[in-house]
Parts: structure tokens; C-alpha cells; sequence
């Protein structure tokens, strides 16, 4: 991607040329890989705000328009019109998936539903009330002792079952986690559901209670996981990234993304929205004086489902779910009172000139947790969700990653400004 265009730098009197790289939206970089050998200088970016890690031909995001694109398709093309299977493969393969394919591909992600029985006893060991995230990178992290690990691009009919398995075998997981935490026996796959069927049948059939399936219901569970699938270069990715750099296992490198993902900062907003609007909902404080005190510099709170790195208008995905959310709740006749705290939240801060000059939009976590509620979820299962549909993403990630034969290990430089020499006498 070397670019005819040069940046110039002067240092010391010295004019250095840097080749400018321009992506196919138009963005551009400079590429400074030959920085320090050139002019002995390194950059410093602390939380890579301005820092590209990567040229990546996966999602597309462009924060000042508020448009998301999976393989050049804009979220609005996906989202409650396309299968969450059929935007996973698109991700991971860069095309969806022709008849075949798609057939092909289900019958894989059926063939792998199953978790490894053994496993189904790690369970057991977890104390009651352990956060599924961590029973989630625990459990997905001991994959790779019970299957085969795939180490190089070379095994690639390897790397798409590796895939497929971890694709299929997490909802089970998610499911057997939840289950166990209900103190419920665990609701095993069907090989005649679809994937997002067969995860709500998972969730929430019981011996004594059987589960109905709406359809309605799961094509909303399908436009969820979609929404969530990826987001380019965010926390969590790059943790994949930059794990899957050392050539560590997928399994591993996966189970470092979800870690990743469940800090409140990151996935594991959209848990704190909920425990944020419960609180204004229990009197705690008021609409008003919650946005105040997000305001307030002393005050380490935030108004979390606002803001975004990247986006510095509404995220598109925001908008999507806050429709789908106003929806099933009217067909569900559910009235939650949390969504019109919601919503008061939104409009005073939309209007108010702290989050109008910062550019603070709703984010993708604010209104998902309201719809999950809506579908039965428990809270501390938010950020699961949002796993399992960030799970293709990661993978198609790592693959792009790997399959570079440019890659390297990912290890930044830094700056001491510690002790200098010190003698111990
Ligand atoms: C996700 O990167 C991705 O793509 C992530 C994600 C994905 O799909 O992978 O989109 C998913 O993680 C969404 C974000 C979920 N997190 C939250 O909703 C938590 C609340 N939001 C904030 O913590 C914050 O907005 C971040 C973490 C999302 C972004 O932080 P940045 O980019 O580091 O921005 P910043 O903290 O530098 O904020 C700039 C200013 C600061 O004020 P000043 O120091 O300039 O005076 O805006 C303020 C911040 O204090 N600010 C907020 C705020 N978010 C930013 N003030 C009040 N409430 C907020 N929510």
C-alpha cells in the first residue's frame, strides 16, 4: 500500500521523507515504520488515538459520518436482513456465503455445537454467582487443551473448523454458563434449529417449562449478534491482534479478547447502563442530576452508553437497536421504565452543550441492554452477548493477521523517564 505522496519531517535541520498511505475511503497515514532508523526518534500516541496499527480490509468505520460497513456493506444491509451465520462468514470469508456455502457452513456450525462432556463438568468448579465473562475466558481458554491447536495459516481447512467450532461451541457455553447459574440442567443443541433458535432453546427451555420459539424474537437475536459482529481496530481486536502476534493459539488469543471486552470502558458498558438507569430509576438520583454529575471533572463517573473513540456522531448502531428495542417492546407489551429513563437521559444530553461540544452520542451499549431485558436476559449476561456476536470479528481479525506475511510480533517502544544510572553501594 506504498503511497506517491511523502510527509515531510524536520528534525535537528534534517528533512526526513515519510511515504503517505491512503486507504479506499480516502483516509490517509504516514507511514513511519523506518522512524527510528532514520532519525533515531520514536512517536508517542499512549492510547493510540492517532496511531493506525494495521491496514485491514475488514470493516470500514468513519466516525464523523457515523457509518459502519462489514466488507464495504453498510450495517443498515445487514442488520434485521441478513442471518447472523450468513454476516459471520461474510466476515470471515469477505463475501456472504452462496447457497452451498451457507449449507456447508451450517452443517459445520451444527457439527461443533456440542461442548466436549468433560468440559460441561468445569462448571462445577466455578463458585455460584462467578460473572459469566470470566467463566467465558476460562472455559474458551481450555479449548486448546482438549482440541487441536492451529498454529500456522498452512492448516487452513483447520483454521475455518477452528472457527466454525469456536463459533458454535461459545453458544453452547454461553447457554451451559447461564444455565448453571440458575441452578438449571444444562438445554443441549438441536440439529434442527438455527444457530440463533438453537441459543434462545439453549437459554431458556426448561424440563418443566418448555420454551416457544418466536420468530420474531430470534430474527431480533440475529440482528443483535450482527450489530456487534466487528468494529475494526477497538480494544479488544487489538487484544487479539497483538496476542495472536506472539503466535499464540486461537483459543487462547480469543479468550484475551474477551477479557478485553468485559471492562466497563468496552463491552461491559452495556451491563453498566443497565446498573446506571436502575439507579436513577430507584430514586438514587435523578435524569437531570446523573447528566451533572457525569459532567462534573471531579467525578469519576461517566454517562456510560455515551461516547465513543471513534464515533463523534450518533453510532449507527445505536440508532438500529433503539428502533428494534421500541419495537419488541410494544409486540412483547412490555413497558420498561428503564427505556424512557433512557430516553429523558438521551434528550437532555443531546441538547446539553458539555456532550454537544465533546461530540457524546449514544454508543452501541445504550439501549442494548434494555432490549436483552426485554428478551429474558439477565444482566450480568450482556456482555456475553455482546461477545458472541463480536466472536467472527475477532477471528476475522486474526486470520487477516496471520495470513500477513508481513506481521510481526507487536511490541511498541516507549520513553524512560525513570531513575537514571543509580549504583547500589
Ligand atoms: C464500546 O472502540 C470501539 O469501537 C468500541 C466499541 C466496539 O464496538 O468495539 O464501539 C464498543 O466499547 C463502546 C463504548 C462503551 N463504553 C462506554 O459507554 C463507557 C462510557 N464512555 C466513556 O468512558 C468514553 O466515551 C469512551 C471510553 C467510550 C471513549 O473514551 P475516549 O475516547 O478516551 O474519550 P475521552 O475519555 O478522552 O473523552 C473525551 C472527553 C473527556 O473530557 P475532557 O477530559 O476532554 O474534559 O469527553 C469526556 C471525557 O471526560 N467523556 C465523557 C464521556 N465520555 C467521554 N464525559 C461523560 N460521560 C461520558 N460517557
Amino acid at each position: 500500500m506504498g503511497g506517491t505522496h511523502f510527509a515531510e519531517l524536520k528534525i535537528d535541520g534534517k528533512t526526513f521523507k515519510f511515504p503517505i498511505v491512503v486507504g479506499t475511503e480516502g483516509e490517509k497515514a504516514i507511514d513511519i515504520s523506518t522512524l527510528r532508523k532514520e532519525t533515531g526518534y520514536v512517536t508517542l500516541d499512549p492510547s493510540f488515538a492517532n496511531t493506525g496499527a494495521c491496514c485491514s480490509e475488514i470493516t470500514y468505520v468513519n466516525g464523523e459520518c457515523g457509518i459502519l460497513r462489514y466488507r464495504g456493506i453498510p450495517i443498515e444491509d445487514l442488520a434485521g436482513k441478513k442471518l447472523f451465520i450468513e454476516v459471520a462468514y461474510l466476515l470471515l470469508h469477505g463475501n456472504l456465503p452462496t447457497e452451498d456455502q451457507y449449507k456447508q457452513f451450517s452443517i459445520l456450525l451444527n457439527d461443533h455445537s456440542l461442548l466436549h462432556e468433560d468440559m460441561r463438568h468445569f462448571f462445577d468448579g466455578f463458585p455460584r454467582g462467578s460473572h459469566p465473562m470470566h467463566i467465558m475466558s476460562t472455559m474458551i481458554n481450555s479449548m486448546a487443551t482438549f482440541y487441536p491447536n492451529v498454529d500456522t495459516l498452512s492448516l487452513s481447512e483447520d483454521i475455518d473448523t477452528t472457527a466454525t467450532r469456536l463459533i458454535s461451541t461459545f453458544r453452547t457455553m454461553a447457554a451451559f454458563a447461564y444455565k448453571k447459574s440458575i441452578g438449571e440442567p444444562p438445554v443441549y443443541p438441536r440439529s434442527d434449529l438455527s444457530y440463533c433458535a438453537n441459543f434462545l432453546n439453549m437459554m431458556f427451555d426448561s424440563p418443566v417449562k418448555p420454551y416457544k420459539i418466536d420468530p420474531e424474537i430470534v430474527d431480533v437475536m440475529n440482528l443483535l449478534l450482527i450489530i456487534h459482529a466487528d468494529h475494526e481496530q477497538n480494544c479488544s481486536t487489538t487484544t487479539v491482534r497483538t496476542i495472536g502476534s506472539a503466535q499464540v493459539n486461537l483459543y487462547a488469543t480469543i479468550s484475551a479478547g474477551v477479557s478485553a471486552l468485559s471492562g466497563p470502558l468496552h463491552g461491559g458498558a452495556n451491563q453498566a447502563v443497565i446498573e446506571m438507569l436502575k439507579k436513577i430509576h430507584s430514586g438514587g438520583h435523578s435524569a437531570a442530576q446523573f447528566i451533572e454529575m457525569a459532567k462534573n471533572k471531579n467525578n469519576p463517573l461517566k454517562l456510560m452508553g455515551f461516547g465513543h473513540r471513534v464515533y463523534k456522531s450518533y453510532d449507527p448502531r445505536a440508532k438500529i437497536i433503539k428502533e428494534a428495542t421500541r419495537r419488541i417492546l410494544k409486540r412483547l407489551e412490555v413497558k420498561d421504565p428503564l427505556l424512557d429513563i433512557a430516553m429523558e437521559l438521551e434528550a437532555k444530553a443531546l441538547s446539553d452543550s458539555y456532550f454537544i461540544e465533546k461530540k457524546l452520542y449514544p454508543n452501541v451499549d445504550f439501549y442494548s441492554g434494555i432490549l436483552y431485558r426485554a428478551l429474558g436476559f439477565p444482566t450480568n449476561m450482556f456482555t456475553v452477548l455482546f461477545a458472541l456476536g463480536r466472536l467472527p470479528g475477532w477471528i476475522a481479525h486474526w486470520k487477516e493477521m496471520v495470513s500477513d506475511d508481513s506481521s510481526k510480533i507487536v511490541r511498541p517502544r516507549q520513553i524512560y523517564t525513570g531513575r537514571t544510572l543509580t549504583h547500589l553501594e
